[in-house]
């Protein structure tokens, strides 16, 4: 396991009392090569080390990662005065192309 993972999952119980703890930020690349930033939420690691984030394919961000795979997360944790920055790249599923992956989340959320 990766020392970043360790910490994370480490900051994560730390900060478990702390909903705003599982928000953080997802900058993209305009498709004129502005930065565009968002908060979204954390929807947990996968085994090969990706965070999840679920969003919409209306948005903005699909269109820009779809063109763009660059992309970064800032993200701090409060409570513990910690804060990670990962520069990576976007690897975008969709229930076209993945229909087993994107319903297994898609299950999870709430109603809301
Ligand atoms: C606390 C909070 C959590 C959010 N979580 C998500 C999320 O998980 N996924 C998402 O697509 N948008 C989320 N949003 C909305 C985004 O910040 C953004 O407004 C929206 O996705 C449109 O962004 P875009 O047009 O740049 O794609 C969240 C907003 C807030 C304030």
């Amino acid at each position: 396991m990766p020392r970043w993972r360790q910490e994370l999952t480490k900051s994560l119980h730390q900060s478990r009392s702390m909903p705003e703890s599982r928000y953080f930020q997802l900058a993209s690349v305009g498709l004129s090569g502005e930065p565009f930033c968002r908060t979204v939420v954390y929807r947990g690691l996968t085994d090969d080390n990706h965070l999840i984030i679920i969003s919409d394919t209306r948005s903005e961000k699909f269109t820009q990662l779809m063109h763009n795979a660059n992309a970064q997360v800032c993200w701090y944790f409060s409570k513990t005065r910690e804060q990670y920055r990962f520069s990576t790249r976007a690897n975008i599923k969709t229930l076209e192309h993945d229909e087993a992956f994107v319903q297994s989340y898609w299950e999870k959320l709430s109603d809301a």
